[in-house]
């Protein structure tokens, strides 16, 4: 199936109905005597049961057989797939910045072409995340894979995803993002020759739109906007794998049909797509420019009031109006830590070094900010409305430091003269006097 004819459902976290097949989908209760169709009834849930209203996550899929029927599970290789806890090697308070992950030059698909740079907490405490660079080159076709780790966020920076999942097909494209729930069974199908983007892997509690506070009832990210795919089976018997993530390690069951087997559902708890083009950025149209929150499409909460276990902030093509103001990002000092990444084209604080596809970490109380070339211009410039074009920068932004792993500290991709990019900055403090 191509990306063209797939079909979506719009909202964010909505209450979905859809079926494959017309009435493979029980009316009036959950849990008929006897399935439609043959199907089997299996309640997936991702959030405990006594959550509160707002925040239950579950949904009530009806299968062709239940997920219970497989092999039992067996260790393998993460090859070069990391979880908390990071503790390969000493965190340096450095600010840090890598060139993008090469394309393989060897068959590798989705999951085998994931390359952890570092994260925090701990799957098993159920807090923290891991940021995953990924670069592929082959379809995922009898290999599936789910994680019980945490939900999985997709930024892709080149070449486009079809995430084939339980609960139906999605298309990723760059400037694109895809959430997959907890748990969810997926293989991802490469359309072009190669793939590569970005992985956050959220141990914690799902994402969810953040508050808009004196912002209003619209803005930021519209809930409408979010698209989660209509029921889509496969009925195909053979012999597969599913390679499961559970407390860090990979484990691999064999079994004898598609896990993609769900004819229908009904549930609030499923994967999501969402265009960033259609972010509505709001930002000052005075002077000054507000806290990069502002540009918050989804926020994943810790325990603490204000504090995210990780936000997903991008900078988007956008007006900058701000008058008698520094307009690119200020320099700054941070109590949580930014990891960022660029999909396409220049970010407004570098002038150059942060290219398409890499990435930079400022951790907890790193100054950081633009770099000399870029301050001269900025202080220097004419203050006329300007539209930045070509742009998209993300950033995760999470409480806990994030540790690198060993590979983000030894890889070649290490830009070990990042630092250089401040040198320049000059003295220019003078007294009146002089
Ligand atoms: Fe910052």
């Amino acid at each position: 199936m191509s990306e063209k004819q797939l079909v979506y459902q719009s909202g964010f976290g909505n209450e979905f109905a859809t079926e494959a097949v017309p009435g493979a989908l029980p009316h009036g209760q959950n849990a008929p005597q006897k399935s439609a169709l043959g199907l089997y009834t299996e309640q997936f849930s991702g959030t405990p049961f006594t959550a509160p209203r707002a925040s239950n996550r579950r949904t009530w899929t009806y299968r062709i057989r239940p997920s219970v029927t497989h092999k039992p599970y067996q260790e393998i290789d993460a090859k070069m797939i990391r979880s908390g806890p990071f503790a390969e090697v000493p965190t340096p308070p450095n600010q840090l910045r890598w060139n993008p992950l090469p394309i393989p030059e060897t068959r590798t698909d989705f999951v085998d072409g994931i390359v952890t740079l570092g994260g925090n907490g701990d799957p098993a405490f159920q807090t923290g995340v891991a940021v995953h660079l990924y670069a592929a080159n082959a379809s995922m076709r009898d290999r599936f894979f789910y994680n019980a780790d945490g939900e999985l966020l997709i930024v892709p920076q080149d070449g486009l995803l079809l995430l084939h999942t339980e609960l139906g097909i999605l298309s990723i494209a760059p400037g694109e993002i895809g959430v997959i729930p907890r748990g969810v069974k997926f293989r991802v199908e490469i359309e072009a020759k190669a793939a590569r983007g970005y992985l956050c892997e959220n141990y914690g509690l799902p994402f969810r739109l953040p508050e808009l506070g004196p912002i209003g009832a619209n803005g930021l990210a519209n809930s409408r906007d979010f698209l989660t795919p209509v029921a889509a089976y496969e009925d195909r018997d053979g012999s597969f794998q599913i390679v499961s993530k559970f407390l860090g390690g990979l484990w691999v069951a064999e079994i004898d049909h598609s896990p993609l087997d769900v004819v229908a559902w009904h549930g609030n708890y499923a994967p999501y797509k969402y265009d960033l083009k259609n972010f509505n950025c709001i930002n000052s149209v005075s002077f000054d420019h507000p806290d990069p929150s502002i540009y918050t499409v989804l926020t994943a909460p810790a325990v603490n009031p204000g504090t995210a276990n990780v936000d997903f902030a991008i900078f988007p093509p956008r007006w900058m109006v701000a008058e008698h103001t520094f307009r690119p990002p200020w320099f700054h000092r941070n109590m949580m830590n930014e990891f960022m990444g660029l999909v396409f084209g220049q970010y407004d604080a570098k002038a150059e070094g942060f290219v398409p596809g890499g990435a930079s970490l400022h951790n907890c109380m790193a100054g950081h900010g633009p770099d000399a070339e870029t301050w001269e211009r900025a202080t220097a410039a004419e203050l006329k409305p300007q539209y930045l074009e070509n742009t998209l920068a993300f950033m995760f932004e999470t409480q806990l430091v994030m540790r690198p792993t060993k590979f983000a500290l030894e890889t070649k991709i290490l830009q070990h003269e990042y630092y250089e990019c401040w040198q320049g900055l000059k003295k220019h403090f003078r007294t009146p006097q002089g």
